[in-house]
């Protein structure tokens, strides 16, 4: 597995791996090419033998930077690809200077609250009710990582 940086030609690919991570609320290849043409987002993309496994897109404000999306390929979880890409982007982020990333994640998502509190992420919040759901919104939690 390699990476390398997001680029916007890259908007199909992501919009290809969103739809896949995250069926409910797909980002359209419109908003994902909107973000990427803003100057303050910054991403990386997982592959192997040319096939995308998975993307991480930040955006850089100041000091601080914000996970916006992350997602890995589902026949390719559980194989360290989101750990990278998740290491890759806080290194990526030291070395520009940023001193805190934060993001959003549902209170319902096991894996991805896992991920983060292995590389050292804390919760500092929750947003009551702000993930709709078919069985009813679930809440956000708020995480942030600071050094
Ligand atoms: C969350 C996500 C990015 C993890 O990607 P991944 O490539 O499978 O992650 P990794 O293989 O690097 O796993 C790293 C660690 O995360 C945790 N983890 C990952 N998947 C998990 C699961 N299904 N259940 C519990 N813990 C899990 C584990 O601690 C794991 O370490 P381990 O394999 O040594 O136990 C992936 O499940 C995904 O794309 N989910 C859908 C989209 C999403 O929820 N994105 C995050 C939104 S904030």
């Amino acid at each position: 597995m390699e990476t390398r940086l997001i680029v916007a030609g890259d908007a199909p690919v992501l919009a290809a791996l969103h739809v896949a991570g995250f069926p409910d609320a797909p980002w359209s290849h419109t908003q994902i090419s909107g973000s990427l043409s803003l100057p303050t987002t910054t991403g990386l993309l997982a592959y192997e033998n040319e096939t995308p496994l998975g993307f991480i897109l930040c955006q850089m404000a100041g000091d601080e930077s914000e996970i916006l999306t992350f997602c890995t390929a589902p026949a390719a979880r559980r194989r360290g690809i989101g750990n990278a890409l998740l290491a890759q982007a806080l290194h990526a982020a030291r070395a520009q200077g940023i001193m805190r990333m934060f993001l959003d994640v549902a209170a319902d998502n096991a894996a991805a609250l896992a991920l983060y509190e292995k590389n050292g992420f804390r919760p500092i919040g929750k947003r009551k009710n702000y993930y709709p759901r078919a069985h009813g919104a679930v809440d956000a939690v708020m995480l942030e990582k600071t050094w």
